[in-house]
C-alpha cells in the first residue's frame, strides 16, 4: 500500500493589533481606496510586543494545533519552519519553537522561500512521512513582516502583515498530499528581497543608514512574474492529475494580492465561490498566508475534496500542491 502523508490538523495564530489602511494614511502618502483597488487590503495584524518575535507566533500556533489533535508535544517527530523573518539567523527558529511548546523529542528546522515557504516545506515534511519514518511532523509557516517593513515606503508598508499557521501532518493510506510541482528562478533575486543584514552585505551603519535591512520590492516585475507562474502552476498541476475545474473543490492561493488571485482562479477555469480569500483582513503574511486560509475554512471542508494549494515569492520561487483533504471537522 502506497504510503501518504495527510494533513490531520491546522491552526494559527494573529496578533490582536490591527493596522488598517486609515492608520496608513496618516504615515504614508496613500489612500484607502488605492490600497483596495490594487490589492485588495483592507487590514493587517501587527505583532507590537517588541519582547514577541516570530517563534512566539509560530508556538501559539503549534500550541493550538497540538491541543486540537488532542496529542502531546512529546509525540511530535519533527518541526520545519518555514520563515523569512527568523528571530535571528541562528539558531533555527524551528528550534525555539519546540523548545517553546515542549517537542523534546523533535528535530527541526527552517526553510526559506519567502511566500512558497508553506508549500515547500509542506511537501518536503510530506516526505519523511511517506518514507515511514516519521509519524508526526508539524508544518509551521510564520512571518514578523512588521520587523523588516519599512513603514515610511507607501510601495511595501501597505501590502504585509504578521501572523502564523501550522499543519500536522501523519501517515495515511487513504487521503493526502498526492502530488507537486515546484520551481525557483535566482533571476529574480534583486526585485524582492532584504538586500543588507546577510554575507554579502552585513549589516553596517552604512547598510541601516540606506535602509537596505528592510524589504525591498520592484511591484511590477513581481506582480507580472506572479501572475504567470501562480497561475501557470496551478493549471499545470490540474493537468498533470487529470482535474477538470468541477473536480477541484478548493484553491487555496498565497495572499499577496488579489488581482493575482483573479488571474489564478479563471486560468483554472473556477468559480469565486471556490477561491479562499481572506487578504482583506490579514495583508500579506509571507509564509502564513496558506495555513491561515486553511485555519480560517477548516469548518467546511470535506473529506476526499481535491484541493490546491499555490503561492509565488520572493526568490523568485512558486509552486503548486494537490491534496485531498483528510478529514471532516
Ligand atoms: O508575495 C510576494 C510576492 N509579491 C507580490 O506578489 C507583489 C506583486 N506586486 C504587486 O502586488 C503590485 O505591483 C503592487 C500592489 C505592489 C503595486 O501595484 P501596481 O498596480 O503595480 O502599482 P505601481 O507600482 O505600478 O504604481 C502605480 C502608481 C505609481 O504612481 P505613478 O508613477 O503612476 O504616478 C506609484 O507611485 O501608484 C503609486 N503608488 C501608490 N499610490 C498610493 C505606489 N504605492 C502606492 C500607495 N498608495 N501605497
Amino acid at each position: 500500500m502506497l504510503m501518504r502523508a495527510a494533513i490531520t490538523a491546522v491552526a494559527g495564530y494573529l496578533p490582536d493589533d490591527i493596522l488598517t489602511n486609515a492608520d496608513l494614511e496618516q504615515m504614508v502618502d496613500t489612500n484607502d481606496e488605492w490600497i483596495r483597488s490594487r490589492t485588495g487590503i483592507q487590514e493587517r495584524r501587527i505583532l507590537k510586543d517588541p519582547t514577541k518575535a516570530t517563534s512566539d507566533m509560530g508556538a501559539e500556533a503549534v500550541k493550538e494545533l497540538l491541543d486540537k489533535r488532542g496529542i502531546h508535544a512529546d509525540e511530535v517527530d519533527l518541526i520545519i519552519c518555514a520563515t523569512v523573518t527568523a528571530d535571528m539567523h541562528f539558531p533555527a527558529t524551528a528550534n525555539l519553537i519546540a523548545d517553546k511548546v515542549g517537542a523534546v523529542n523533535s528535530w527541526g528546522y527552517d526553510l526559506s522561500a519567502a511566500c512558497s515557504g508553506f508549500i515547500f516545506a509542506l511537501t518536503t515534511g510530506a516526505k519523511f512521512v511517506e518514507s515511514g519514518q516519521y509519524k508526526k511532523v508539524v508544518i509551521v509557516g510564520a512571518d514578523k513582516m512588521s520587523s523588516i517593513v519599512d513603514y515610511t515606503d507607501r510601495t511595501t508598508c501597505i501590502l504585509f502583515g504578521d501572523g502564523a499557521g501550522a499543519v500536522l501532518l501523519e501517515p495515511t493510506e487513504e487521503y493526502g498530499i498526492i502530488d507537486h510541482k515546484l520551481h525557483v528562478d535566482g533571476t529574480g533575486a534583486n526585485f524582492l528581497c532584504q538586500k543588507a543584514g546577510g554575507s554579502l552585505h552585513p549589516p553596517s551603519h552604512d547598510t541601516v543608514n540606506a535602509k537596505e535591512h528592510y524589504i525591498t520590492q520592484d511591484g511590477q516585475p513581481v506582480f507580472k512574474a506572479a501572475v504567470k507562474g501562480m497561475a501557470d502552476v496551478s493549471y499545470d498541476i490540474m493537468q498533470k492529475n487529470n482535474l477538470a475545474p468541477e473536480d477541484v473543490a478548493w484553491l487555496v492561493p498565497h495572499q499577496a494580492n488579489l488581482r493575482i488571485i483573479d488571474a489564478t482562479q479563471r486560468r483554472m477555469g473556477l468559480p469565486a465561490e471556490k477561491v479562499m480569500i481572506n487578504i482583506q483582513k490579514y495583508g500579506n503574511t509571507t509564509a502564513a498566508t496558506i495555513p491561515l486560509c486553511l485555519r480560517d475554512w477548516e469548518d467546511q471542508l470535506k473529506a476526499g475534496e481535491n484541493i490546491i494549494l499555490a503561492a509565488f515569492g520572493g526568490g523568485f520561487t512558486w509552486g503548486a500542491v494537490y491534496l485531498q483533504w483528510a478529514y471532516n471537522v
